[in-house]
């Protein structure tokens, strides 16, 4: 091996939901490693943002403003910043626990479809963008950001969520199976408790956490820089939960 591991250099990557949060530390982390990162969100300023601040630490970022349930918006923004070799699907709506719950008993239907179409179509829209050259040019990496929601249904009161979160990890498993030969992995990240805005609700999640703190935006950017990585070729079709040693089956 000549150089340092996990090195990203040459390599081009879409973060979506990057304005803020997991996103954006994982963005921040893909370009440390040296690649290209092309910083997804809804909001345009929350893009900006993160990208000024890539390019301020003197890495490569580009923003690309729109909405991962919007499949013509995708595909024109996947085809305008040019071919993507690192998928992060990380946009993902609903999961507000323990702030906002609603039993599914008490949900209006209506209430059913944000959650689902952000966190399975969005994931399904930017795969369906981005695979097709990935194995034409017989590398690529697709990773998901799901949840323990969608692994074990740790939480009460977000059942679309995690019918979303389920949906995605559950299509990137056998995407995986359909575009291995082709030199291209795909893998999900199902997170546990991250850290809130609230200092006291953060403080009282860590107490159930075994390694007694919640997760970070680098914990996460951390493991996607491996998984992006030329040296996790052999890792695919897992779902790998990221929680701080919290038991979820
Ligand atoms: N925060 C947690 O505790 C936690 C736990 C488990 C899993 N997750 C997952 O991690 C991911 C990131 O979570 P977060 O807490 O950083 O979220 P967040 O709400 O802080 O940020 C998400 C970003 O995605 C953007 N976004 C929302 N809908 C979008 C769309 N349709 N198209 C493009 N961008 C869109 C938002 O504008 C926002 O900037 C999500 O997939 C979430 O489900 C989070």
């Amino acid at each position: 091996m000549n150089g340092p591991m996990f090195d990203l250099t040459g390599r081009s990557a879409l973060v979506t939901g990057a304005g803020q949060g997991v996103g954006a530390g994982v963005a921040r982390a893909l370009a440390a490693q040296g690649a290209k990162v092309v910083v997804n969100d809804l909001r345009p300023g929350r893009a900006e943002a993160v990208a000024a601040d890539i390019v301020g630490a003197g890495g490569r970022a580009e923003t690309a403003a729109f909405d991962v349930t919007n499949l013509a918006a995708v595909t024109a923004a996947v085809g305008a910043h040019g071919p993507v070799d690192i998928l992060v699907n990380n946009a993902g709506v609903g999961g507000e626990h323990p702030m906002a719950v609603q039993a599914f008993r008490d949900m209006d239907p209506a209430a059913w479809d944000g959650p689902i179409r952000v966190n399975l179509y969005g994931v399904m829209y930017c795969c369906h963008a981005v695979v097709d050259g990935m194995c034409d040019r017989g590398w690529g990496r697709v990773i998901t950001i799901s949840s323990g929601a969608g692994t074990a249904g740790v939480n009460i009161g977000v059942s679309p969520y995690s019918a979303g979160k389920g949906g995605g990890l559950a299509f990137t498993r056998t995407l995986a199976l359909e575009v291995a030969r082709h030199g291209v992995t795909a893998n999900t990240l199902a997170l546990g408790l991250m850290g809130m805005t609230d200092p006291t609700v953060t403080a009282r999640l860590a107490r159930s956490i075994p390694v007694g703190r919640t997760g970070t935006p680098m914990d996460v950017g951390a493991a996607c820089v491996w998984l992006a990585s030329e040296e996790a070729g052999w890792v695919t079709g897992q779902t790998i939960e990221l929680n701080g040693g919290a038991v979820t089956t």
